[in-house]
C-alpha cells in the first residue's frame, strides 16, 4: 500500500506516469466516470481549505466513488482530544483513501503509520502540500510543454509557504532549472532549502528583492501570498502584506510567454487587472487540481482503466 506525504515519494518516472494518466483523464472524462464505483474518500481537513478539499472530492465524485469526512478539527472528534492515530484507524474502517490536512506538521505521516487504507497528505503545517506540486507540475507540463530548461521565479513568503518548499524539492529533479527567489529579507526560504537542497545539488538559484529584477529572465512566475496563519505577530504580518502586488505594469516587464501561477488563495498580491491577462494560469492551475487528483486517486488504489 502507497501513501503520498512528500512529491519525493513519486519517482520522476512514477510522476511522469501520473501527469500523463491526469492529462488522458482531461482528453477522455467519461472513459474515467465508473472507475471507482463503490469505492469512499475521506477528506479530513483540521485545517481550512477550499481548493484541495473540495477538488478531492470533485475528483472522487468524477471518478464514480463516494466522499464523506469533516472540514475543521472543530467539528471532528479532535475537539474532544481524540489523536490523529485513533482516528486514522477510525477512518480505516469506513473508506478506502483518505486526504489528511493538518496544522501540524508530520501529523499526515503520523497516521499514515497507523493506517489500514492510503493516505494523502493535503498540506501539514508549514512543511509539504504534495498534491499542489502535483498540480503545479501537471499545469507546467500542460503549458509549457515540458519540465526543464525552465526559470521559474518564486514570489513572496518563501518562508512559511509549503507550496513552494514542495515545488522546489519536486523541480530540482529536473534537468537545467533555475529558481529566482524573490523575497523580502524576512520571508527568505529556510536554510534548509537554500543550503541543503539547492547549494549542495549545485542548482542555479539567485535571491532578489525586488519583483522587477526578474521579471524579464522568468518563464514562470509562481506568486504566493503572505501565509498570516503562520506568523506568531500580527504587526509582522500587515507590515509583509503587501510587499509585492502583480499588476499590468510590473507584467509589461515579462516576457509574452511566461505564465503566472498562483496556488491561490490569493489575497492582494496578484491585481485583479492581470487575471484577463492570456498570461494569467491560475485558475486553469486550479482546474488541473482536479485532474490530478483522480490520476493520484486511481493510482493509490491501484484502479487500472483501459
Ligand atoms: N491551494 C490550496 O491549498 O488552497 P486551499 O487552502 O483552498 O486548499
Amino acid at each position: 500500500m502507497q501513501h503520498l506525504m512528500s512529491p519525493l515519494d513519486l519517482s520522476v518516472e512514477e510522476l511522469d506516469k501520473l501527469l500523463t494518466l491526469a492529462n488522458d483523464i482531461e482528453q477522455n472524462p467519461q472513459k474515467y466516470a465508473h472507475a471507482c464505483e463503490g469505492k469512499k474518500l475521506a477528506t479530513c481537513f483540521y485545517e481550512p481549505s477550499t481548493r484541495t478539499r473540495l477538488s478531492f472530492e470533485a475528483a472522487m465524485l468524477n471518478l464514480g466513488g463516494s466522499v464523506l469526512g469533516f472540514s475543521s478539527a472543530d467539528s471532528s472528534s479532535a475537539s474532544k482530544g481524540e489523536s490523529v492515530s485513533d482516528t486514522i484507524r477510525v477512518i480505516s474502517c469506513y473508506a478506502d483513501i483518505c486526504a489528511m490536512r493538518h496544522f501540524k506538521e508530520g501529523a499526515p505521516l503520523v497516521a499514515s503509520q497507523k493506517s489500514s487504507i492510503p493516505v494523502i497528505n493535503a498540506g501539514d503545517g508549514g512543511h509539504q502540500h504534495p498534491t499542489q506540486t502535483l498540480t503545479d507540475l501537471l499545469t507546467i507540463r500542460s503549458l509549457k510543454g515540458r519540465l526543464d530548461n525552465l526559470t521559474i521565479g518564486l514570489c513572496g513568503d518563501l518562508k512559511f509557504g509549503r507550496t513552494v518548499h514542495s515545488l522546489i524539492h519536486a523541480l530540482i529533479r529536473y534537468p537545467h532549472m533555475k529558481f529566482i527567489l524573490i523575497s523580502p529579507e524576512e520571508l527568505r526560504v529556510p536554510s534548509y532549502i537554500r543550503e541543503d537542497l539547492l547549494e549542495k545539488n549545485n542548482i542555479a538559484f539567485r535571491e532578489v528583492e525586488r519583483l522587477e529584477d526578474a521579471m524579464g529572465d522568468l518563464d514562470i512566475l509562481y506568486m504566493t501570498r503572505v501565509q498570516r496563519e503562520r506568523f506568531f505577530n500580527e504587526d509582522d504580518y500587515v507590515r509583509m502584506k503587501d510587499f509585492y502586488i502583480l499588476n499590468r505594469k510590473k507584467m509589461a516587464l515579462a516576457k509574452e510567454d511566461m505564465i503566472v501561477m498562483h496556488p491561490l488563495p490569493r489575497v492582494n498580491e496578484i491585481s485583479v487587472e492581470v487575471d484577463d491577462d492570456p498570461r494569467a494560469a491560475y485558475f486553469k492551475q486550479a482546474q488541473y487540481g482536479v485532474y490530478v487528483r483522480m490520476a493520484l486517486i486511481l493510482t493509490l488504489l491501484e484502479v487500472e482503466v483501459c
